[in-house]
């Protein structure tokens, strides 16, 4: 299949990549700074990359910011972050890659542990995770020309608690984390919301 994978950079994206690459896909990155750039916060910007790309047969998003601060001290700015770049950012990206996909193509998201188990702190994040996990439950009801939506809610990473000072223990390494992203490209799931940790059959 020919994947783009927005944020192939990142800590989850890069290992999403290589485990696709790896299964004979040809996977082509992308996000701001890369030679292949795009914006998901602009939908010309995503429409952009549809057109130097055509006949895509999968699209995955690993990218989107969202702001961690306490309840006291997050500001309007803040939550608008999250809803203007990792929210409708991703949701930008699948109403146009509806239209834009090949026959039977795949779109796959991602939203975050918060969503269902928030931590102080979290407000902003989990806002945006549980939008994102109700976006795509429902959107997959009405996607057209057998095309498939589903979302990666991954758990803390190891490599980012490592990153952030934190006890990596509970984590999971972002190459398990990437066996979710296969599964929602390479399987059948239609509008599931997938946990790396308890990844359902294919
Ligand atoms: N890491 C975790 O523990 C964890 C856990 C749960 C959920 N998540 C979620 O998973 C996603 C990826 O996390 P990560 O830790 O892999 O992030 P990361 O290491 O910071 O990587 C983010 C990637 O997205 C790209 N990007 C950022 N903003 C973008 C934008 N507006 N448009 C296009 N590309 C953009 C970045 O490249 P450029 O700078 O070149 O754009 C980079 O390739 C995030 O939504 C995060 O909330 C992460």
């Amino acid at each position: 299949m020919k994947i783009i994978v927005i944020g192939a950079t990142g800590t989850i994206g890069s290992a999403v990549a290589q485990a696709l690459a790896a299964r004979r896909h040809e996977v082509i990155g992308a996000s701001r700074h890369a030679a292949l750039a795009v914006e998901i916060e602009e939908g010309t910007s995503i429409q952009r990359l549809f057109d130097t790309i055509p006949a895509i047969d999968a699209v995955v998003c690993c990218a989107g910011n969202a702001t961690f601060g306490s309840l006291a001290s997050l500001t309007d700015a803040d939550y608008q972050l999250g809803l203007r770049s990792k929210l409708m950012g991703q949701v930008a990206l699948a109403r146009i890659a509806k239209d834009r996909l090949r026959d039977g193509g795949s779109i796959t998201l991602t939203s975050g542990i918060l969503a269902t188990r928030p931590m102080p702190g979290s407000a902003a994040i989990s806002l945006v995770n549980a939008g994102l996990n109700g976006f795509v439950r429902a959107a997959a009801l009405e996607l057209p020309r057998r095309l498939r939506i589903n979302i990666v809610s991954p758990p803390w990473v190891k490599e980012t608690m490592v990153k952030l000072g934190m006890d990596p223990s509970t984590g999971l390494a972002a190459t398990q984390v990437a066996q979710a992203y296969v599964a929602s490209v390479e399987g059948q799931h239609q509008g599931v919301v997938l946990d790396p940790a308890h990844l359902p059959p294919h």
